[in-house]
This record gives structure tokens, sequence and C-alpha cells, in this order.
């Protein structure tokens, strides 16, 4: 069986050195906001190449302390809008919506999975103000033309790098092979929310999520939102909740991040492999990205016979995934937007499949993967 994604191989192979941060981590006597925290958040944001970092208990939590903290801190009301994409993960829409904000659902492009920027502006209203571009399946979305829409209509933007750890972009392609002149996901707007859930490119042992930023306002709100609204022990300024990075799983990240960009490489090496060499009347291949503007979190490829492919593979013993098989205006709990009309996002949800993707696949299963597709009919 080729796995989907073997979380257990993952895991196996920083062999003792997770041990020995979990076993340091679990004999310190902290559990929560001490010195493993304190050092994965300064190590990431040294990373992300931002001035603030805040570990928080997952991605969702992520999103929606940072809206919450604008809204707090600029007194937008509630209803105020947020533009994000139709195509994504579910928890996108759900922080808007836990803060208190209406989600503005906007089509993705065509040939690629990211928010269609061109079709931001016609979604801006008086009431606009941020807009959360996805970097889904670990490709960076288009940084300079979202930031250009909102420095001219003032707003904020919010990156969902969720997906995409360690990605660079540059305005530039020639540059963006260098941090020297490209930017990490995570620095290329006001904010950024990230999850480490297991199955991340950078994935801790649990639930886990940061908040990167370099305005020191944020994070101070952030850090007190994501901590009952507390500013001093017991002295509780604003609204909050409880969502903390634990120092159990900063120690796992801690380790973790030493290996990401080399993880990245690899899964940039078969992405490549994969674009090159399947061929098949019935699948659409995207572009084949590899100048770290794409991490590939996710392989997607199209098929009309999608449902059906899928099944094929399993029996050649090759799992899969769909991301995602109903967008947000589809799902039962947004049915207020069911009225919408998105052709493209709809075509994304019912053509899309993800092929198996790790950093720890061998060459030998990528190639099988390739020939149970280039061999079949379907
Ligand atoms: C695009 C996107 N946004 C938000 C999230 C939410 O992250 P979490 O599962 O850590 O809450 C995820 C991950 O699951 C995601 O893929």
């Amino acid at each position: 069986m080729i796995k989907y994604f073997d979380l257990k191989r993952i895991n196996a192979s920083f062999g003792e050195d997770l041990k020995t941060a979990l076993n340091r981590a679990a004999n310190s006597g902290w559990y929560i906001r001490g010195n493993e925290v304190e050092q994965f958040e300064n190590e990431f944001a040294a990373y992300v190449g931002t001035n603030y970092c805040i570990g928080v208990g997952n991605g969702l939590d992520a999103l929606t302390a940072v809206l919450m903290a604008w809204k707090q801190l600029y007194s937008w009301n509630n209803g105020d809008e947020v533009i994000l994409p139709d195509n994504t993960f579910i928890a996108t829409a759900l922080a808007v919506t836990r803060a208190g904000l209406t989600p503005v659902l906007c089509e993705p492009h065509r040939e690629i999975p990211t928010i269609d920027e061109t079709q931001i502006e016609r979604h801006i209203t008086p009431l606009t103000r941020v807009i959360i571009p996805v970097h889904l399946y670990g490709l960076m979305c288009n940084m300079d033309a979202i930031n250009k829409i909102a420095k001219k209509h003032h707003l904020k933007v919010l990156e969902d790098a969720c997906q995409a750890h360690g990605a660079i972009y540059s305005s530039n392609a020639q540059l963006q092979l260098s941090t020297l002149f490209g930017r990490r996901a995570g620095n290329y707007s006001d904010a950024a929310a990230f999850s480490f859930y297991p199955a991340k490119n950078l994935g801790c042992m649990g639930d886990g999520g940061a908040v990167t930023t370099n305005d020191a306002e944020l994070a101070e709100r952030v850090r007190a939102i994501t901590n009952y609204g507390q500013t001093e022990k017991y002295q509780h300024d604003y609204d909050g909740f409880n969502s903390r990075l634990d120092e159990l799983q900063a120690a796992v990240l801690s380790v973790k991040l030493h290996r990401l960009d080399k993880d990245n490489t690899r899964r940039i090496e078969i992405a490549h492999y994969y674009s090159t060499h399947i061929c098949h009347p019935a699948v659409e291949l995207l572009p084949d990205i590899t100048d770290n503007s794409h991490v590939y979190h996710i392989y997607a490829i199209k098929c009309k016979n999608r449902n059906y492919l899928q099944q094929l593979l399993l029996e050649h013993g090759i799992q899969t995934q769909v991301h995602y098989p109903i967008s947000i205006h589809r799902q039962k709990a947004y049915s207020q937007y069911a009225n919408l009309h998105l052709p493209i996002s709809d075509h994304w949800a019912d053509d899309e499949l993800s092929l198996p993707l790790s950093p720890l696949m061998t060459d030998e299963e990528v190639q099988t993967v390739v020939n149970t597709i280039n061999q079949n009919i379907f």
C-alpha cells in the first residue's frame, strides 16, 4: 500500500531527536507558555522573517485571533466583510464567522488553485476590511497584486499560510530561489496564520498553530486574546479565549523546523517528477512550479472521472484524497451562500484529486503512482 501520507514513517525518521525533545519538555514541570514555546516562537519568527510569532492552539484559532484583534483595535462592526476564496478548507470561513465578520466568497483561478486576484476588487464594498489569500496546496498567492489592491482600498491582508510553511515568494521569478530576494509565506502581508496539524509540512504531534506579523500592537493583542484577553495576571482587558501552543508541541516543532527546507525540496522534486512523467488523456496537470513559491503540501491533478480514478488507484494499493469535495458555498453550514454562482470553484471541487506526497516517499513509490495512472484506462 502506498499511503497518502505516512505520518508514522515521518515521525520515526526523526529518531532519538524527537524523544529527547519530548522527554525534556515532559520532565521540565512547566507545560504552558514556557521555555520551549518561547524558543520555538523565536526560531519560527526568524525563519519566516517576521518580528513576532505567537504560538496558539491551532490554525483556526490563529486566523480567528488576528481578525478579533483587528476588530477590537480598529472598532470594526459586526458584519463587516472579509474576502476569501470559496475553494478552501472550512476553517478560513469559520474564523471570519467566529470573529463576527461576514465572509465574501471569491473565485479561484482555473489553472492554479489560488484566489483569482483579478476578481477581488469587484467584491469590495464600503464594509470590506480584510482580504485573506489562502496559499492553497502550498502555492503562494499573487501577493504583490493582492497587497496593491489592499493598499488602494485601505484593507488588511491576512495570509492563510496553513498549507505553505517555508514557501518563498518574490515579485521577480528569477530571484525566487533565494530568501535574500524573496519573502517567505507568513511575511508577505499584515499578518499570517499557520497550522501545525500533524500532516502539515511542519506538523506537531497534536494540534498547534501560530500567528506571524511585524506589527507590535497586533502581536501584543493576539497574545492577550489567546490568553483569555489577559494583560496581567487576572486582569482581563479584552474579549478573548484560551488557545496556546503547549510546551510538548513546541519541543517537537523546534526539532522538525530544522528539516523543513530539506523536506520541502524533496516534495518539490517529487512534484516535478509527477508533472513531467504523468501523461494520460484524462488527466489535467497543473503548472510545474519548482521555484519554492510552491512547497507542495498537496500535489493536485484534475480528472473528469475523479471518483473512478480514486477507486482504481485504491484497488492498485495507492491512497489518494480530495481537497476539497465541497466548497464553502455548498456547505450546509453556509447555506445562505447556496445560490452563489462560482463555477470555477465548483470545477475544483468536482475534478481535483490529491496524489500521495511525502518527503520520505521513495523513487520507486513515485514511479509506481505514475505508471499506474499512465497504464490504466479511465
Ligand atoms: C487552508 C487552511 N486554513 C486553516 C486551517 C486550520 O488549521 P487547524 O486544523 O490547525 O485548525 C487549515 C488546516 O487544517 C488549512 O488547511
